[in-house]
């Protein structure tokens, strides 16, 4: 960065050890469920939280160190009591922006940093399966970015489709993953019937669970290649969900979805949101975060697939001209306030 004295470097190089740090006790905290043990509660003491939360009080004290030190909870030295302020609560333990649910991809990543090493050294990629508890992290994330906000926000950027749906059309969701948004459209509309396709085994065993869970009778999963979709003119709205960009052929992903819909259907695509243009993104909040996921997932499980390495940071513009090659045409772009991580996408087959 122009400017920066090798002191002033040095303190941001702490910072970002710190911050490191603080990702990985961010993700404990949210696995252990301390932060909703202390959401809206007053001041108490390790002791306290960690019978509320049923927990192991040494390790307890321990972690509320990193959080007293990273200023996420409060510390009254003087009773050695801890409180979690609600707004900072509202940002931990919230549905729509939980910051505890994202921090679980940076340990998600770390337990891949050997075989990527690796990669960087001999090419190839690490294949999805090594990444071991991704559709569970993904699934959370999910379920604050797309599924609390279908009904409101995202189904209602295509005009007069919340009305057909619940008149009854025929859904598909690419790289449907535990099929959280899927699911959720199914109990929505109950006279539309669904289908979600993975690559992933476990993914679809997830997500047949939900289904049969809730007693859904008008959805369907399969695993499947999307590269290979092969049905034809059979769905009037196709969604993809942070899906497109780390397939190993989104070309022919992109290409199977325009031949599955229907003449006037609809393509609804969320992917993340960055330019294609690393110089345009030196201003975007996340894009180290992107970057990094990237590398260490998106880009590296399309690789091992033999695929094209697209990656995270794909971009708008990319996004646009492979839509455009797959002759979709693109009728809008929006940014929803909700979701700063991701583009949506309105799409219908070209005619
Ligand atoms: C980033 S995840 C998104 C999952 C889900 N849509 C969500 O929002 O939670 C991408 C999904 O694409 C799936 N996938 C990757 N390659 C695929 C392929 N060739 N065919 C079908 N699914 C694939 C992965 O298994 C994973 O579930």
């Amino acid at each position: 960065m122009a400017g920066t004295t090798t002191e002033t470097f040095a303190e941001r190089l702490t910072g970002i050890l710190n911050g490191g740090a603080l990702s990985l006790m961010i993700s404990v905290g949210h696995r252990t469920g301390l932060f909703a043990a202390m959401r809206g509660h007053p001041a108490a003491t390790s002791q306290e939280i960690s019978d509320r939360a049923g927990l192991s009080e040494r390790y307890v004290r321990e972690w509320l160190g990193a959080m007293v030190t990273g200023g996420i909870v409060d510390y009254d030295a003087p009773a050695a009591r801890y409180r979690l302020p609600g707004d900072r609560a509202d940002l931990l333990t919230g549905v729509g922006t939980n910051f505890a649910i994202t921090a679980q991809f940076i340990p998600l990543l770390a337990a891949v940093e050997d075989p990527i090493v690796e990669c960087f050294r001999r090419g190839g990629g690490v294949p999805y399966a090594k990444y071991t508890r991704f559709h569970d992290v993904m699934a959370e994330d999910s379920s604050q970015t797309v599924v609390g906000a279908l009904e409101t926000t995202i189904l209602p950027l295509v005009p007069g489709l919340l009305d057909r749906l619940h008149e009854g059309i025929d859904v598909l969701d690419v790289g449907c993953g535990r099929g959280r948004a899927i699911n959720r459209m199914a109990r929505l509309f109950p006279k539309s019937r669904f289908r979600g396709y993975d690559i992933s085994d476990a993914a679809i065993a997830g997500a047949r669970a939900e289904a049969n869970r809730h007693g859904a009778r008008n959805v369907r999963f399969e695993v499947q290649d999307c590269a290979g979709i092969a049905d034809r003119e059979a769905f009037d709205l196709v969604t993809a969900f942070d899906a497109i960009h780390d397939q190993s052929r989104p070309d022919a992903v992109l290409s199977g979805v325009r031949r599955a819909l229907r003449p006037g259907g609809t393509f609804l695509m969320q992917d993340i949101r960055c330019s294609s243009h690393l110089h345009n993104n030196l201003e975007h909040s996340f894009a180290p975060f992107i970057y990094t996921i990237s590398c260490m997932h998106c880009m590296s499980v399309s690789l091992a697939a033999g695929g094209e390495g697209l990656g995270a940071a794909w971009g708008e513009e990319r996004a646009l001209e492979m839509l455009r090659a797959a002759d979709l045409e693109v009728l809008a772009v929006h940014h929803l306030d909700h979701d700063v991580l991701n583009t949506y996408y309105v799409g219908q087959p070209r005619t």
